[in-house]
């Protein structure tokens, strides 16, 4: 056997394995991998990094990574480390891994080979099946989750900013006209959106009030589509 056959084979057997061993995730279910749709991030090679490339909120890929990580996280580890990243005690809540090259180093070994106890698969390897940039996008979407805490200090603040919001849109105006009162609008959950930490330490938090106020861009439509992400973002953190 070639050199390069060789290799090909002993990757399918390690490809077969993992799936194998995902097969054995009883508890949880016969969940097969979801894969992750990546289009829009830059690919980052075989070699795996040892830091988030995409931790930088000024950066070029930190709104698409949130994005792609948001769907990743949600359709294959929801199911043990809670959905929308709020853990409901199966598993450790993944908003808390500390922004930085310590956070990543643990969170990629996890992330690359599972965790057995005993014989028994608690937690699948992703590393092969999902790939690196799946993983940091899904870990850009898990550092950037706003604290609860804070988030629920602002609530009712941004509760009366939502029906605000709603009325203005049911108004039968341009959204020129109606500039002055969105842009006090959208002033004040910028200054909420800073007030409010992400979990992680990580330097900004995409909270429901960070994406509201970027939704109010001057374009058709907006005063609308803010006021329902604010509706949306409300009602699933109660
Ligand atoms: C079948 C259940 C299951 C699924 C699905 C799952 N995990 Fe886990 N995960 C666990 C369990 C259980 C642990 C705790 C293992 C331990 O005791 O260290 C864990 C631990 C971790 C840790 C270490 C956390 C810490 O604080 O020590 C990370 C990081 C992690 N998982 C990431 C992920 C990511 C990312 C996904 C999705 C791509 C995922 N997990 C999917 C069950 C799961």
């Amino acid at each position: 056997m070639t050199k390069s056959k060789f290799m090909l084979c002993a990757v399918s057997v390690a490809v077969l394995l993992s799936i194998a061993t995902l097969g054995k995730v009883g508890a949880h279910g016969d969940v097969a991998p979801q894969a992750v749709d990546i289009s829009g991030l830059p690919t980052l090679g075989e070699e795996w990094l040892e830091e988030n490339p995409w931790r930088d909120p000024e950066g070029e890929y930190w709104k698409r990574a949130i994005e792609v990580g948001s769907s990743g996280y949600n359709s294959n580890c929801a199911r043990c480390h809670g959905l929308g990243a709020v853990s409901g005690g199966l598993a450790p809540d993944l908003r808390y891994l500390s922004a930085d090259i310590d956070g990543d180093e643990w969170y990629v070994e996890r992330y690359i080979n599972g965790y057995t106890q005993g014989g028994i698969t608690k937690m699948p390897a992703f590393g092969e099946l999902l790939g690196q940039e799946a993983a940091w996008a899904i870990r850009t979407y898990l550092e950037t989750r706003p604290d609860t805490d804070m988030l629920a200090d602002h609530t009712p603040a941004l509760t009366d900013i939502r029906d605000k919001l709603t009325a203005l849109a049911g108004e039968q105006k341009t959204v020129s006209e109606l500039e002055a009162d969105v842009a006090s609008l959208k002033a004040s959950m910028e200054d909420i959106a800073s007030k409010i930490e992400s979990a992680s330490g990580a330097p900004v938090a995409d909270s429901v009030a960070s994406k509201a106020a970027a939704e109010l861009d001057g374009s058709d439509g907006s005063v609308a589509r803010a006021a329902e992400t604010l509706k949306v973002g409300l009602s699933a953190a109660k």
